[in-house]
């Protein structure tokens, strides 16, 4: 039998080469996992399948049948679909609209209909878990996580053959992920390939027939699953065998109270909740999706309105002076967000300007406020250096930089800018597990200067490498903070739940 997707050759050069010559198959019920660092090529690669960008040379064959998409349409129409890396709902419209954005069901005078379109989008919701959310609701609020689910929705919600899942679990929680892969396997009865891109090798493991490896555009290694384990895919990905002596890094010590939080409210989700937070300390905020994590350090930054709460730096009482973002940076605090894609990054910008912006108020600026620009080019290459940013040059633009390069420009953004207290909600979201030791190692590093770092992550094995104390927030509630030694993931997860109605 034919494959499904049998790819030749497929080559792509943007300021240089990104994919070289990359020869693929994909079988009829098949999930094909696709693994590489960051920047490797594989969104490149889907995208090309997808229709989505079009190979400088190489040839694709659907079944047998010659397949060159001239754009997303064409795929779509051969029933080829892809879930994108980077959130894509248009904000303005409903949860419903987005689902069916390009099919919106019609009655007879062309009119939408409303009854049919809810209908259609509480299935859809229902097999992502999601079916207490209102169709009707506009996409701006949700949640990062409910974005991804309404994405895979969406995806999952048509006819197709062909199904490309590009990261579809860098902001889900580890329930909201077992529920996806059970609709994969369902997909994979019904006769669906797969093609699954993720960073998570345990989950690469678990649901992958094959696994192709990536390495700098090229296609290194294949093998089915049985013959492979994580450390050989990670030496495979970058070449050598990774060291994680970093993560191991010896006990930090706390020295006095940096911030002080007293009695925060921001309802619905925030209640009534006090920490504090040391020099010298990695903090981390544990707690299931929707517990209102990041909503607290929102609040706390100033990026939605409080309603009680206190906020002392160094002792001092500034609750006063602290109502936005700017007085909140102007105060000494720094904010990576979740959401890199809507807050954090100027995608139309270059890379170095994306740095810089840190200083351009500071350290960049000369006597008569002129731009030091030699200056300027000098940091930034330098962040470039230091956090591995692949990049054609510091001049290319940030929108197109891979996903988890992204991730590590807005990091060097905050950590030249020198602030005493770092927030960091999802930190390694999309990150390859190379660059994830490296940003542990820099967070690390920032905390041993003496400063604060406040850490939200969904994933309790992070927080539990990189973190002093770990508070847990349930239903808006910091229920109880635990310290390193004196933890179990167990007591952590029972206290997540502790506030959640039955
Ligand atoms: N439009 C573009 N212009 C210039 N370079 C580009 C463009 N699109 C992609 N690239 C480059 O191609 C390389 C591969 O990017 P790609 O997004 O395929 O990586 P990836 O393997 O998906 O990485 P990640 O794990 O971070 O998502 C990157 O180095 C990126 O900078
Ligand atoms: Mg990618």
């Amino acid at each position: 039998m034919a494959p499904l997707l049998q790819t030749e050759g497929l080559t792509k050069s943007y300021a240089g080469p990104v994919l070289s010559d990359v020869s693929f198959e994909l079988q009829p019920g098949e999930v094909h996992a696709l693994v590489g660092e960051n920047g490797a090529g594989k969104s490149t690669f889907c995208g090309i399948v997808a229709g989505l960008r079009t190979p400088d040379s190489g040839r694709m064959w659907l079944q047998g049948r010659p397949y060159a998409p001239a754009n997303k349409r064409v795929a779509e129409a051969h029933g080829v679909r892809i879930v994108l890396q980077e959130l894509n709902l248009i904000e303005t419209l409903s949860v419903s609209e987005n689902l069916f954005f390009d099919q919106l069901p019609h009655t007879l005078g062309g009119w939408i209909s409303r009854a049919s379109l809810r209908e259609a989008a509480r299935n859809a919701l229902g097999r992502v878990g999601l079916s207490e959310l209102d169709p009707d609701a506009p996409v701006s609020g949700l949640g990062i996580g409910q974005k991804q689910l309404v994405e895979i929705a969406a995806g999952l919600a048509r006819q197709c053959r062909l199904l490309i899942l590009d990261e579809p679990t860098a902001a889900l929680t580890p329930a909201d992920a077992e529920r996806l892969f059970l609709q994969i396997q369902k997909l994979k009865d019904a006769g669906v390939g797969i093609i699954y891109i993720s960073h998570h090798l345990e989950e690469v493991l678990r649901l992958a027939d094959r696994v192709s490896v990536l390495r700098d555009g090229r296609r290194v290694a294949t093998r089915p699953r049985g013959e492979l384990t994580a450390d050989e895919m990670i030496r495979l990905m970058v070449g050598r065998a990774l060291d994680d002596t970093a993560a191991r890094a010896e006990k930090r010590s706390a020295g006095p109270v940096l911030l002080e939080v007293q009695n925060l409210s921001a309802p619905p989700r925030v209640r009534e909740v006090s920490f504090a937070l040391h020099r010298g300390e990695i903090l981390g905020f544990a707690g299931l999706m929707g517990a209102g994590r990041t909503e607290t350090v929102r609040a706390l930054f100033g990026a939605d309105p409080r309603q009680t709460g206190k906020i002392l730096l160094d002792g001092r009482d500034v609750t006063a002076g602290l109502h936005s973002p700017t007085d909140a940076v102007r105060l000494g605090i720094g904010f990576l967000t979740e959401d890199r894609k809507s807050q954090g990054l100027l995608l139309d910008k270059p890379v170095r300007l994306n740095i810089s912006l840190a200083q351009l108020n500071g350290d960049l600026r000369g006597p008569a406020g002129a731009l030091r620009r030699q200056r300027e080019v000098a940091a930034a290459q330098t962040w470039v250096d230091r956090l591995a940013i692949r990049c054609a040059s510091i001049e290319q633009i940030a929108g197109s930089l891979s996903g988890g390069n992204q991730q590590k420009a807005v990091l060097a953004r905050w950590l030249y800018r020198n602030c005493q207290v770092l927030i960091c909600d999802e930190p390694t979201r999309g990150i390859d597990v190379g660059a994830k030791s490296e940003i542990y190692r820099l967070l690390d590093q920032f905390a041993r200067e003496g400063k604060g770092v406040l850490v939200v992550s969904s994933d309790l094995k992070e927080l539990l490498a990189l973190c002093d104390r770990i508070a847990v927030i349930s239903a808006g509630r910091l229920v109880e903070t635990f310290e390193r030694g004196k933890w179990t993931e167990d007591q952590i997860m029972s206290a997540a739940f502790s506030e959640m109605k039955v």
